[in-house]
Order: C-alpha cells, then structure tokens, then sequence
C-alpha cells in the first residue's frame, strides 16, 4: 500500500456550479470555500500531511475586476477569521506564488496567517496564490544563478515556491476540464493524477476517500518495473 504524505488540488468548476444554480460565479466561490473545509477537515483525520489548493494563478488575472475582487475579499475575510481556529487544529499555512505584488493589507494578513501558524506540525496546506509553475521556474532559475550554483535537480528544487515540500502523490483536478493550468509542472512528474467531474462545490468526502483508496493500491513504478 502507497503511503499518502501530499494532496495537491485544482478546485475548478466554482463558476460554472454558481451559474448552474441559477446564481452567480460569485456565488460559486463561496460555496466552493465550504468545500475546502471540509477537505481540510477530511485530510486531517487521513493524517495527510501536505494540501497543496490552487487558490488563484498568475492567468486568472484575466478575469472581470468585479471576480477578482471578491476572490480575494472571500480569501481575506477567511483568513482573519479561521487562522485562529486552523492554528488550533494543528494547521500549518504556507502560501505559494508571487505574493509580493499584493496589497500592504493582504501581505501582513498573509505575514500573520504564517507566523501564527509557523510550529503547527499536523497538516500543512499550502496555498497557491498568484502561482504559476513557469513564474515559480522562472524566479528558482535566476536565484540558482545569482547564487552562483550549478543547475541541478536539487539546487532547482532548494529554490522553488515548494522547496522543503515533497512532492504531491496526488493531483486532483475537478470541474470535468483535462488540464493542469500552469500548476506545479516540475512537482508532478511522478504524481498520480485523477481528474474529476464533478464541479469543486460538488465535491464531498465520498469523493475524495475515493480518490485516496485508489492511489493506495496503485502500482508506483518510478520507471522500475
Ligand atoms: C475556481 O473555479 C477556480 C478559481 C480561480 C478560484 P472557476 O472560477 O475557474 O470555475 P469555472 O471553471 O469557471 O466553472
Ligand atoms: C485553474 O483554474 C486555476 C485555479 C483553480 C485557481 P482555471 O479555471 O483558471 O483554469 P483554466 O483557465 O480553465 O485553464
Ligand atoms: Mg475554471
């Protein structure tokens, strides 16, 4: 049986579910956001010790302001006030992107959000934030030449987003679409990979442990045979 250490997710299919609902895409993110606590929840009690969400990527940009906005509104809002509640169950919070180009206002709650949680040793979650695989290659490629390094796999992997992280044994894509979005490229080489139908708000426990007992009696070859 697999060992299952890392969880990395593309919550995709908000919009479309608050549009199917007969309400907005807005209304899509914040039932999404009940998703992922619940995915939390659920990943504590499998003693998962990595869950890496792709929150927002360096395209989504491109959106309508008005989406935008309120993505970042809904992630503000949570993190002010579940940080405490997460710090207590044991949640660490690291967040993944380039997050330098935010807000003094959402810079210090993400300062905080890490600080607070900084000793938490039962769950990890990572949270990709203005993340983009080929942004994050791109920064870990001029650190290791201004570090005058040599290009190898490790010094690229000491100057990733994720460095310290191992890689996901997972990747869960959901909202029925057969992509990876410019996320983790280099982490996934070896991930299982499970693309799901239903949209990110639809997504239930059921699903995931689902997911979980496949990964475990899947053959890991890693090139062996
Ligand atoms: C969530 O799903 C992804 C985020 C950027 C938060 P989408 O907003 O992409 O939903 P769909 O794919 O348009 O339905
Ligand atoms: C990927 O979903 C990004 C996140 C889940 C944050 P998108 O909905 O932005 O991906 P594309 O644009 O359909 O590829
Ligand atoms: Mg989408």
């Amino acid at each position: 049986m697999n060992l299952l250490k890392h969880v990395a997710i593309i919550m995709d299919g908000n919009g479309r579910w608050g549009i199917k609902k007969r309400k907005s895409r807005n209304h899509g993110h914040k039932q999404g956001l009940k998703t992922v606590e619940l995915i939390i929840r659920e990943s504590i009690k499998k003693r998962i010790r990595f869950l890496t969400l792709y929150a927002f990527s360096t395209e989504n940009w491109k959106r309508p302001k008005k989406e935008i906005s309120f993505l970042f509104k809904l992630l503000e809002n949570f993190l002010v006030t579940k940080i405490n509640d997460l710090s207590k169950k044991g949640i660490k919070l690291k967040f993944i992107g380039d997050t330098t180009i935010f807000s003094n206002k959402l810079k210090h709650i993400i300062f905080k959000s890490e600080k607070t949680t900084k000793n938490n040793k039962k769950l990890q979650i990572n949270l990709a934030l203005n993340y983009g695989s080929r942004n994050e290659l791109m920064f870990a490629f001029k650190n290791v030449k201004k570090k005058k390094l040599k290009i190898t796999e490790n010094n690229i992997n000491n100057n990733l987003f994720t460095n310290k992280i191992p890689e996901p044994d997972i990747l869960i894509r959901t909202g029925n679409t057969y992509r990876l979005s410019n996320f983790l490229l280099w982490q996934i080489a070896y991930s299982e990979i499970f693309f799901v139908k239903k949209l990110w708000p639809e997504f239930n426990r059921k699903d995931f442990n689902r997911i979980i007992f496949k990964f475990k009696n899947i053959k890991r070859n890693f090139g062996r045979v």
